[in-house]
């Protein structure tokens, strides 16, 4: 693995250089900071680590930023992590990285109160790294390199599915790039004790990508919802076509992340076409 790291003091630790930390290392070798990364087989010149409840960080070292990529389901092992690391190898600004799941209100924003109902038992752990000044990202669906939304519809093939996407047609994205601009912004800003949404600012419309990227099967049930369902007929109507209805537009995001690209002086520069 390419990285540039000097004896004892680097800028970023990616703990999981998984599929966002990929973004960032592309970024940060670009930018020539300074970073190590982990992976838990140590594949690529990356550090062989893995958080246990008993966290180790003997073979990690410090950074000034310390990045989490994946989801921590204990607030002990959090506390823990933090602690250790600490007092080994000294204070550092930690950053979690989490999902908007628990942002189910509509319209939701950074302010709006969190949906527990919804947790997939992130929750304690991120309140942790909030309480000891660390900050939680909050990003909504991925996507870029591998991950690419018009790879996601085969897997939309119930009509259950087919009906949530078209009720609510947004789906809110950030693209791997915009990520890694994100947390290299929050890198250099540090915002201690607070969480962040992060999306593109825009809604992808599910309707469209049916549309462009679906099947027969798929728009056939989409037909045979909104002239059958109740629902569906009253959101989407059952008069004009399918492509009228997209044209008519009017998604409007229901996740609402200005204020984290206001902060940071950015723009999310990655947006999905669906052609
Ligand atoms: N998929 C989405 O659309 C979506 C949307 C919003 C938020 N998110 C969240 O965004 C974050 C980044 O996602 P991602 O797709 O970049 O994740 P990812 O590709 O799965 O990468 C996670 C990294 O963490 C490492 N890891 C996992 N468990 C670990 C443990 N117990 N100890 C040490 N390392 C561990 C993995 O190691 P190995 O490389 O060895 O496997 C991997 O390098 C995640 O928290 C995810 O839940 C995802």
């Amino acid at each position: 693995m390419q990285q540039l790291s000097f004896a004892g003091s680097i800028q970023v630790l990616i703990l999981g250089l998984g599929w966002t930390g990929q973004f960032l290392q592309d970024l940060l070798l670009e930018q020539k900071v300074s970073f190590a990364a982990t992976t838990r087989d140590g594949r690529n010149g990356t550090i062989p680590w893995t958080l246990t409840d008993t966290p180790d960080v003997s073979s990690l070292p410090w950074a000034q930023t310390v990045l989490v990529t994946f989801p921590v389901l204990s607030a002990d092992t959090m506390s823990q992590l933090i602690e250790e690391y600490t007092s080994k190898k000294g204070p550092s600004h930690w950053i979690l990285l989490s999902s908007t799941r628990v942002f189910s209100a509509d319209p939701s924003d950074r302010h709006t109160p969190l949906d527990p109902s919804l947790d997939t038992g992130r929750l304690p752990a991120e309140h942790v790294v909030i309480q000891k000044k660390g900050t939680v990202l909050h990003l909504c669906g991925l996507w870029g390199g591998q991950r690419q939304p018009k790879n996601w519809m085969p897997r939309m093939n119930k009509p259950e599915s087919i009906k949530g996407k078209i009720l609510t047609r947004q789906l809110h994205l950030i693209h791997g790039k915009d990520v890694a601009r994100a947390i290299f912004a929050v890198h250099g800003q540090f915002t201690p004790g607070e969480r962040w949404l992060i999306s593109d600012q825009t809604a992808t419309d599910w309707m469209k990508m049916f549309l462009v990227w679906g099947s027969k099967e798929q728009i056939d049930t989409i037909e045979d919802l909104r002239h059958n369902d109740p629902e569906c007929r009253e959101a989407i109507g059952d008069k004009g076509t399918l492509e009228e209805i997209v044209h008519k537009g009017g998604v409007k995001p229901r996740l609402n992340s200005d204020e984290f690209w206001s902060t940071f002086h950015l723009k999310p520069q990655e947006f999905l076409e669906i052609v």
